[in-house]
This record gives C-alpha cells, sequence and structure tokens, in this order.
C-alpha cells in the first residue's frame, strides 16, 4: 500500500517508520528534515492508498472532510468529530450525553468570571482550569492554589471560554482506538507523563515520556474503557450524524477510586505513539485502511510482549518559551544502541545541512526491550549520547512501573 502521513513531528515519524517497517510505500508531508520520508508536495496533490492525518489542528480545519470530498481514503475524522477536542466543552457535553463519568466541571465564557470563580471555590483543593480550544497540550492549568486558579481562570476569560474542574490524582492511563464509525478497537495502552519535570513537578507539557504495555492496566481496565467510555461515545457522535473514522483517545486517570475519563483525543497520542507503534506486530496500514472504509469487524490487532519506553528530549526553554537553532550531536551514536530507534520531532537542517533543534520538544528516544526496566535502561544509554545546548529531559519516566 502506499500510504501518506500527514504532519512533521515524533507522532508521523513513529506512524511512518511502522509504516515502512511492515514494507509499505510512505510519503510523509511536511515532515521534517530528520524525517526520511518527508516530502514537500502539499498533500492534496499526493497520490495514495491510504492518507493518515497526525495532528488535531488540520482534522478540526476540516482536513479530513476536504480529502474525502476529493474520493480519498483517509483515516482521521472530520470536522465534526474533531470538535470533540477543538472544544472541550462540547466534549463534555457529549460526555454527559453518552453517560461516561468524569471530574466534576461547569464551562464559562468570557463575562462569566465572577460565577467561574465562585464554582472553583466549591471544589475541593485541587483545582483544573482549561483553555476550552485548542492549546497543543498547554492550556491546562492544575494547582492546590486557588488564588492562582482564580487568576488563571480570569486570564483565560479574557482571551476566550473555560472549562474548569475538581483534579484528579493518579497515573495516567492513554487508550488510542481505532474507529470505523461505528466499531472501535482498542491498540496497546500506555502511559504518558504531562509534566515537564522529575517526580510529576511543573507546568503540563505535550508529553515528555511514555511507556507501553501498561502493568496498572490489564485486559479489564482497556475492556471497561472501550465498554462504559469509547462505544458509548461512538454511539452518540453517531445519533448526531457523525461518522467517525479515526482515532478515538481515551485519557484516564487511574484514581484510588478508579479508573476515570480525563478526556477525549481525535488523533494519536504524541508521545504514546512511539512506545505503542513499535510494539505493533499487526499491520498497521491494513488496520487503519479497514477503519477509513467503514470494515473493521474482526480485527483484533497483535502486540509483541517487549516493552517500550520513550524519553522525550526537550529544547531549553520548553514549555514556556523554547529556544530553536541549537545543533544536535550523537544522534547517530544513539541509534547504535542495541533497540534503540529516535524519532524526530522539532528538528530542521540549518545553511550547512546540520540537524538543530526546531522547537520544543526535539527528539523522542525510544527503546524495545524483554522488560520494562531493560528497556528504560536502553534508552536512557541512548539519550547520554545526544547533546545540545539548554538540552533537558525527565529522568523518571517509567521507573516506577520498571520497579513493578
Ligand atoms: P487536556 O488538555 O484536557 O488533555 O489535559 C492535559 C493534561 O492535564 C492531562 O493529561 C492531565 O495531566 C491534566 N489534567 C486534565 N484534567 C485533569 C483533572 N481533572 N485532574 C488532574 N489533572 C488533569
Ligand atoms: N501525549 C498527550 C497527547 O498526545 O495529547
Amino acid at each position: 500500500m502506499r500510504v501518506c502521513v500527514v504532519g512533521g513531528g515524533g507522532r508521523e515519524h513513529a506512524l511512518a517508520h511502522t509504516f515502512s517497517r511492515q514494507g509499505h510505500d510512505v510519503v510523509v508531508t511536511p515532515g521534517n528534515a530528520g524525517i526520511p520520508w518527508s516530502v514537500t508536495d502539499p498533500v492534496e496533490s499526493i497520490d495514495a492508498d491510504l492518507f493518515v492525518v497526525g495532528p488535531e489542528q488540520p482534522l478540526v480545519e476540516g482536513l479530513a472532510d476536504q480529502l474525502r470530498s476529493r474520493g480519498r481514503r483517509v483515516f482521521g475524522p472530520g470536522a465534526d468529530g474533531a470538535r470533540l477536542e477543538g472544544s472541550k466543552a462540547w466534549m463534555k457535553e457529549m460526555l454527559a450525553r453518552a453517560g461516561v463519568p468524569t471530574a466534576r466541571h461547569a464551562s464559562f465564557a468570557p463575562g462569566d468570571e465572577d460565577r467561574a470563580i465562585a464554582f472553583l471555590s466549591t471544589l475541593p483543593g485541587l483545582y483544573v482550569v482549561k483553555t476550552d480550544g485548542l492549546a497543543a497540550g498547554k492550556g491546562v492549568l492544575v494547582t492546590e492554589s486557588l488564588a492562582e486558579a482564580s487568576e488563571d481562570a480570569r486570564a483565560k476569560l479574557a482571551r476566550g471560554g473555560v472549562v474548569i474542574e475538581e483534579g484528579l490524582t493518579g497515573p495516567e492511563l492513554s487508550v488510542l482506538c481505532v474507529c470505523d464509525g461505528e466499531r472501535a478497537v482498542p491498540l496497546a495502552p500506555a502511559q504518558d507523563f504531562k509534566r515537564a519535570n522529575d517526580g510529576d513537578a511543573g507546568p503540563n507539557t505535550g508529553g515528555m515520556g511514555a511507556y507501553s504495555p501498561v502493568p496498572a492496566a490489564g485486559a479489564d481496565t482497556v475492556d471497561l474503557v472501550l465498554t462504559k467510555a469509547v462505544e458509548p461515545t461512538l454511539a452518540a457522535l453517531r445519533a448526531d450524524g457523525i461518522d467517525y473514522r479515526g482515532v478515538l483517545y481515551a485519557g484516564l486517570m487511574l484514581t484510588p477510586e478508579g479508573p476515570k475519563m480525563l478526556e477525549y483525543n481525535v488523533r494519536f497520542g504524541d508521545p504514546e505513539t512511539q512506545v505503542v507503534l513499535p510494539r505493533m506486530r499487526s499491520d498497521l496500514a491494513e488496520l487503519l485502511s479497514a477503519a477509513a472504509s467503514g470494515r473493521l469487524t474482526g480485527a483484533d490487532p497483535a502486540f509483541v510482549d517487549d516493552a517500550a519506553v520513550t524519553v522525550v528530549l526537550a529544547s531549553e526553554g520548553y514549555p514556556a518559551a523554547p529556544r530553536t537553532g541549537d545543533v544536535i550531536t550523537g544522534l547517530d551514536e544513539a541509534c547504535d544502541e542495541p533497540g534503540v530507534t529516535v524519532f524526530c520531532a522539532g528538528v530542521a537542517a540549518d545553511a550547512g545541512g546540520r540537524l538543530v533543534t526546531a522547537g520544543g520538544r526535539v527528539l523522542d528516544v525510544t527503546a524495545l526491550a524483554s522488560t520494562i526496566a531493560a528497556a528504560r535502561a536502553r534508552a536512557y544509554a541512548a539519550v547520554a549520547r545526544i547533546h545540545w545546548p539548554g538540552l533537558h529531559h525527565r529522568h523518571d519516566i517509567a521507573e516506577e512501573a520498571s520497579r513493578a
């Protein structure tokens, strides 16, 4: 099959790497200087059997609809379904309609400042303030300080809508489900690390690392996510006339009272994809093509038992104000470590052809091995080979799971 991946980050590199590893022809548009299959052609001019749209922004803007209207086979929801990620307030409405339990919350519009702050003060001690629209994983404040939450709510309301909710605690779980409009098939679960610094300190980011499988989330947890959340949500979407063909990514928190839904994303997770796909044994292109065609019947994707760990290397200043243009060294040496693949996220080539940083999250160093502990050791051995001024990363990705 010839597959066109739309996007240019670590997730798209991992998607393309998987298609290529499984014997398919692949192009990535626009890709980046570190993704070997990158082309600069606009997606409309590319001929492929399957189009896979990586990021949420083009989905929310209707790229999948545009491609479908030209007769293309596309994996990715239309603008109607992508609203699940484009508006957190709408997502919460859909969760309520589908009967999916989530954190106590309320939505507010500009002008609602006083009501928003009154609602905040009814919450028990951990406050979450979310930008209603797209914010690249950075629109969420989680804080124990009511004063900080109130100030953040005021600032966000000056720019648009917000969702305020009670804070939940516990490790996170990402279950990416491949949907064909009617049916959903879960991929192997992964755990993402959202905070910038070790010990889950510091600001929220797009994700600083991940691992899969997740020993804390067995088949029963995945089943619960599928039957109690994803399937009812797909049914609620269908009732609204929305034919959702793409990834429905359920983001959960494993709280002391059991798993609770935080939210949906409408695409593959980044960096979860970088640990889920390297473990995939079944043919990814066949699976996504079946979903895109609305005929996912009987699909049951298989994964190797090996564990995967990915560590995200970030640039100076990420997430607040990432610096770009720093020269990256040691990439080849890192790739020579056993079991290691490095996915390129925010990279570019400078005038001399050297690889330089070009974004906040720069590289995703991924390792496979027979246990989480061994995969983690391999990933960090490779991380130690890579350098640029201001590089930072977490040191505790998968640490707890590797001890379990
Ligand atoms: P979102 O942008 O809604 O995907 O949220 C991004 C991240 O914010 C999540 O992955 C969590 O780490 C955190 N978060 C969101 N909602 C809550 C909540 N109710 N309690 C604690 N953390 C949350
Ligand atoms: N890793 C979180 C996300 O993709 O939204």
